[in-house]
């Protein structure tokens, strides 16, 4: 039987869709045009809250560098005001959208997000006069859907099934941007043949909607464009062109596919690293040409969502931007390692990172102890573990999967309490 926080959720959750429809067909289409004609020169591009996305810092992670004899440096994305990498993603989506009037100004961006890329669209549509409606798998954190209806986002939290399933929160999402865009048709239509206007009613504000339009962060390239324009210039500027690595792991496959891309073309001698979590097939699609093993190919299984206790990190299947990546090889890393980094990274550098910001430290590690000392390596910090507090950070559900953390230092990497590299190529210190 469904937990009653679940069953409360999705009664609030259908009541708040059929709401938004609702106020769809009833809405005010005075002002609503075609595709075609919707096209609009984008508002508040590069001004208010869209100028402060980007330019985070690039922080040196002073005990991963004395650990490993390399400058660790770490992409602060959690200074983003959505407080992910993801609000680069939502503002090129937007903005391409509207410039190719797929979104007309008013219009709902709808999405399926495991969380930060629907937060980062509730953040920044807004600020373009838009809204937008999320669809979530009910086993993300629930702090997330929280902060998302907190931000003025309808929110649907579905159980998560295969992405060949119907009711796949990715599949649904792509559905209601159409159904939203049919009832505004209709809406339009009703209004052309009668000049009776029918006034909105209510608090959301979607009696103007103008329809919807599905992100569709996976396959969407705006989202590849967004990290190739962005955050991969901005590394590169960042280390003043002496870079030898790049690693992340990937989930849509934008981070790692844009900064990648973008670092080759700068310098093609910089290595670029996959780190993948269990249950993601990507590592054997880098390292051996093959997406999954049978048994793991989606639509033969449900998702075990304890494959991972990371978030947002590892897919089975292979997506329009992580097509792009330029990739040297990819690393495993498991979930005690994202852990046990988490809490040392907390103890000793006082960062407060999310899973997939733990994981990727722990592949900046692992590529450190590939490649030796001496070598500059940048990763990213996605989110901050905020958004992880009854999950990640939360010791009994650590606890049930086993996974408590008790590594002093190092050590679950392989690097001694003093220290030195013990399954590595770096030499001792002394
Ligand atoms: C917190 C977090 N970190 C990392 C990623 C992975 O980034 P990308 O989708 O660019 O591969 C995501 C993706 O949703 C995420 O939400």
């Amino acid at each position: 039987m469904a937990p009653p926080a679940r069953t409360a959720g999705a009664a609030v959750t259908a009541l708040s869709v059929i709401a938004m429809l609702s106020y769809i067909i009833l809405s005010n289409s005075r002002s609503r045009s075609k595709s075609s004609s919707r096209r609009a020169t984008v508002k508040n591009s590069g001004s208010g809250l869209v100028a402060a996305i980007g330019n985070t810092p690039l922080i040196r992670i002073n005990s991963l560098s004395d650990a490993t004899g390399c400058e660790i440096l770490g992409k602060a994305e959690f200074l983003n005001p959505g407080g992910s990498v993801k609000d680069r993603v939502a503002v090129k989506i937007i903005e391409e959208a509207l410039e190719t009037g797929a979104l007309a100004p008013g219009g709902v961006v709808t999405e399926g997000s495991a969380g930060s890329t629907a937060i980062s669209l509730a953040t920044v549509a807004p600020a373009y006069g838009c809204r937008c409606h999320v669809v979530i798998p009910d086993d993300a954190a629930i702090e997330k859907s929280q902060i998302l209806e907190a931000l003025g986002a309808t929110v649907e939290r579905v159980r998560p099934v295969s992405i060949t399933h119907r009711e796949h929160f990715v599949n649904i999402a792509r559905r209601r941007a159409s159904e939203m865009n049919e009832l505004a048709l209709k809406n339009e239509k009703i209004s052309e043949t009668s000049n009776h206007i029918v006034e909105s009613h209510g608090s959301n504000c979607l009696a103007d909607c103008k329809g919807g339009f599905f992100a569709d962060q996976f396959e969407n390239l705006a989202n590849f464009r967004a990290h190739y324009e962005g955050t991969g210039p901005e590394i590169w500027e960042q280390v003043g062109g002496k870079l030898d690595a790049f690693v992340a792991a990937a989930g849509t496959g934008g981070t790692v596919a844009g900064v990648s891309r973008f670092l080759k073309e700068k310098k093609s001698s910089i290595k670029c690293f996959l780190i993948d979590p269990p249950g993601s097939g990507l590592f054997n699609k880098v390292t051996r040409g093959v997406m999954y093993t049978r048994e793991e190919a989606e639509g033969r299984r449900l998702k075990n969502p304890f494959d991972t206790i990371t978030e947002g990190i590892g897919i089975n299947r292979l997506t329009e931007n992580f097509k792009l990546a330029a990739l040297d090889g990819a690393f495993r890393g498991s979930d005690r390692e994202a852990v046990e980094m988490s809490r040392y990274l907390l103890k000793t550098d006082g960062l407060f990172l999310g899973s997939s910001s733990a994981m990727n430290c722990v592949g900046a590690v692992k590529v450190a102890q590939k490649m030796g000392p001496g070598h500059t390596i940048v990763t990213v910090l996605c989110d901050s573990g905020m958004r992880h507090l009854s999950k990640f950070y939360d010791a009994q559900y650590l606890s049930q999967h086993e996974l408590t953390p008790s590594a002093s230092g190092l050590e679950f990497l392989g690097l001694g309490a003093d220290m030195k590299i013990l399954n590595g190529k770096h030499t001792p210190k002394s």
